[in-house]
């Protein structure tokens, strides 16, 4: 290892100062894990609300307690701001910024490349950067190491690039930050080192892999798994409907195998990006390297008619009851959204 790599896996192992870019779902609870375990932590966003009301130790994520965001905010363990050259003195600079959609359901990694181009002003010899937001593979190689090779900064010599993904579930009480295993991968194997020794000091388990494209590509693959399976469950409730089954039914008791089965439940629709978003950028990224990716698109297909299904069923109902969808007042009990 280098003196560059060997002083900064000391400065990260021992009481390091962590930039977040990106105070949201992600950020924030890692702003605030990381504070809470000794790091002093700068969050930067572009949101000036968002920077005035973490300065003033107001929480606006679910996850973080206002408490204890104001004791680090006191405390002077955390503070916030919108001006990308307070990360010029950080060890790690963490990016957590937005991954959507554009019009025709292609990644819109404008946000990346912007926090990006940012950090690649200021970036130093030294520093370890860690891209935490869901991207197609590739992302991390192709967007944020040639912007740093720009500034003559060679990764894993000069500085550390990693990615790693978030896995958070808001709202979760039993899997917090903290015990959800942390995927890391770097450019080089140095790169992995530095990323893994961030991670172990705000995560119990951190598990390595070879490289960023397959970090990257860990995270398509959950969610992937998901949108799939919660496609088959809604497939199965139309289904069932026909042979007039109840789909609940039928999934409690398929559940009782104690392996080769996981309960996943039909809903009336998708919301957030885990689900309805991520897996699109694979497979554009897949179309790219002249890959149809079927079972991506086909439960995007089947869970985006879900909402037109649930309107047939409250029509049907109502037909039977001798009542027009207009002008029908129609209370939806038990649905709700699920952030990302
Ligand atoms: N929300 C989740 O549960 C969740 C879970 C896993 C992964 N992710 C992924 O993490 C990423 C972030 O998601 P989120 O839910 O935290 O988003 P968010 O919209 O809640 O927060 C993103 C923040 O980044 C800020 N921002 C945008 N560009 C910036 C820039 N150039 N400099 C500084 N700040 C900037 C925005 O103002 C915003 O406050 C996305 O890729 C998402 O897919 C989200």
């Amino acid at each position: 290892m280098t003196p560059t790599a060997e002083a900064l896996k000391q400065r990260l192992a021992a009481s390091p100062t962590v930039g977040l870019i990106g105070l949201g779902y992600v950020g924030l609870p890692l702003a605030v894990a990381f504070a809470e375990s000794g790091a002093t932590v700068i969050g930067v966003d572009l949101d000036v609300r968002r920077v005035a009301a973490v300065r003033a130790g107001e929480s606006f994520i679910e996850d973080v307690p206002a408490e204890s965001l104001a004791r680090l905010v006191r405390a002077g363990r955390l503070s916030a701001s919108d001006d990308i050259g307070t990360l010029s003195e950080a060890d790690a600079i963490v990016i957590c910024v937005p991954t959507p959609l554009g019009k025709s359901k292609e990644p819109d990694i404008s946000f990346i490349v912007a926090a990006t181009d940012a950090v690649a002003g200021i970036i130093r010899r030294g520093q370890l950067v860690v891209l935490e937001s869901t991207t197609y593979p590739g992302t991390t190689q192709e967007i944020l190491v040639p912007r740093f090779e720009a500034r003559g900064l060679i990764a894993g010599r000069d500085v550390f690039v990693a990615f790693s993904p978030e896995r958070i579930d808001p709202g979760n009480r039993r899997w917090t930050l903290r015990d959800i295993p942390k995927v890391v991968g770097g450019v080089t194997p140095v790169c992995t080192t530095m990323v893994a020794e961030l991670y172990a000091t705000v995560m119990d388990q951190v598990v390595p892999v070879s490289s960023t494209q397959v970090a990257e590509m860990v995270k398509l693959l959950e969610n992937t798994f998901r949108s799939v399976n919660i496609a088959l469950a809604n497939e199965f409730a139309w289904m069932c409907r026909k042979f007039d089954i109840n789909v609940w039914e039928i999934i409690d008791a398929a559940k009782s195998k104690p392996f080769g089965f996981m309960p996943f439940y039909p809903g009336p629709g998708l919301g957030g990006h885990c689900i309805p978003i991520d897996p699109f950028y694979l497979s554009w990224k897949a179309r790219q390297a002249g890959f149809e990716a079927r079972f991506i698109e086909l439960a995007g297909a089947v869970n985006g008619s879900m909402p037109h299904y649930v309107v047939t069923l409250i029509s049907d109902a109502l037909n039977n009851v001798r009542l027009p969808l207009r002008g029908s007042k129609v209370l939806v009990a038990g649905a709700r959204f699920s952030p990302p």
